[in-house]
């Protein structure tokens, strides 16, 4: 192996051949199983604007009044986004599909929760609202609607033309200057000072399962990527993911387009419009998804992606140190602003969670150390 590869490759290792040290995330027995990410919730301050970013970013407005704004994606989902008007912007939390025989008895017994009737839901349904050891709000639904997809062009190309295997012959590659058409919401990024807890917590209350588990120095979980447990049915790399920090706080959403042409032309519409593009197109490497990252006016982080890796239930969970470098394979280098911006107030909020329990100045110390080893040390 040349000294590149061995660069751009970080260690992973299968749950059954863990290197001494590095400590299993364990899976509390689920509640429940979610299938789908259904959708994310939001309060703004200025619904107008908001409905702005978000038509050029690929949604569809389903219905907008006063306090509320309801958009859709090209899928059958009758919502993938709900704004509600609010004094302040806020993320209200994330919403799942959970199978009509889910036990919501049992859910409000052990966790508490407040029952969600129709009317309270986008499409429909039932369900419940439960609260997050963050306090972010947690829907889960059951026998909500569907509607008719709407029409999507056909990907492009169609077929890559790769060396040694010409696909696309005769046919040429023009793909039209508009917003990538969002198909589907792909995975919610959530920031926590309690890592363990709210992993566990996810974990027991929808079931997911953990694909690539990232760990400090120690050996101690820090970051992972969750995906759905649906079985043989293959799943996306990640619906949810849970990262450590001296925060809690919506990281970042992402959404499915149809191709990287998709990605590429919306990315134009979206600098047209004056929009704040903050980082891609580059290439994941845990996930290996096509992204493209753009902030809303709150701040709010907002992902294009497409072709991300899925995998069934049975695929082992890995390890993975923590660092910068597993974050990319290629693209312009992530912007610093991605990362916690040493301040004084940064150090207040980790003297509070030193002095809460909740943290040690051990722990910040490797956390440190990893986001400040150079991402692409060959360049
Ligand atoms: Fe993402």
């Amino acid at each position: 192996m040349n000294r590149a590869s061995q660069l751009q490759a970080p260690s992973e290792y299968p749950q059954s051949a863990l290197p001494a040290g590095v400590q299993r995330l364990a899976r509390p027995k689920a509640l429940a199983r979610a299938t789908q990410l259904a959708f994310l919730r939001f309060e703004k301050v200025d619904l107008d604007e908001a409905r702005r970013f978000w038509t050029d970013f690929g949604l569809v407005t389903v219905r907008h009044d006063t306090d509320e704004l309801v958009m859709r994606g090209a899928d059958a989902s009758p919502a993938l986004l709900i704004a509600r008007r609010a004094a302040q912007p806020r993320f209200a939390g994330a919403a799942f599909l959970v199978p009509p025989d889910t036990d919501f008895e049992r859910l409000q017994q052990e966790s508490g929760g407040r029952p969600l009737a129709a009317d309270d839901i986008p499409g429909g349904g039932r369900g419940l609202c439960l609260v997050d050891p963050d306090g972010n709000e947690v829907w889960l639904i059951t026998d909500w609607s569907s509607i008719a997809p709407l029409p999507l062009r056909a990907a492009l190309p169609a077929g890559e033309n790769v060396l040694g295997r010409r696909a696309r012959v005769n046919a040429t590659v023009r793909s039209p200057i508009e917003p990538a058409a969002i198909g589907r919401l792909g995975h919610v990024v959530l920031q926590t000072p309690d890592f363990a807890t709210m992993a566990a917590w996810y974990m027991r209350h929808i079931g997911i399962i953990p694909t690539d588990v990232q760990y400090l120095e120690d050996g101690s979980p820090m970051l992972t990527f969750f995906r759905l447990d649906l079985g043989a049915t293959p799943a996306d790399h990640h619906t949810v993911v849970i990262v450590g920090g001296l925060e809690s706080r919506y990281e970042h959403s992402a959404w499915e387009v149809l191709d990287l042409d998709a990605l590429g032309q919306g990315q134009q519409v979206m600098h047209a419009a004056g929009h704040a593009h903050l980082w891609g197109i580059g290439r994941h490497v845990l996930g290996s998804q096509l992204f493209d990252y753009w902030k809303d006016a709150d701040g709010f982080e907002f992902e294009h992606y497409t072709d991300g890796d899925v995998f069934t239930a049975e695929r082992e969970t890995h390890y993975v140190p923590f660092a910068t470098g597993s974050i990319w394979a290629w693209g312009d280098d992530a912007p610093p602003s991605m990362f916690p911006r040493k301040s004084f107030a940064m150090l207040l909020r980790a003297w509070r969670l030193v002095r809460a329990g909740k943290l040690t100045w051990a722990r910040l110390r490797m956390v440190g150390k990893a986001l400040d080893s150079p991402a692409r040390p060959w360049l």
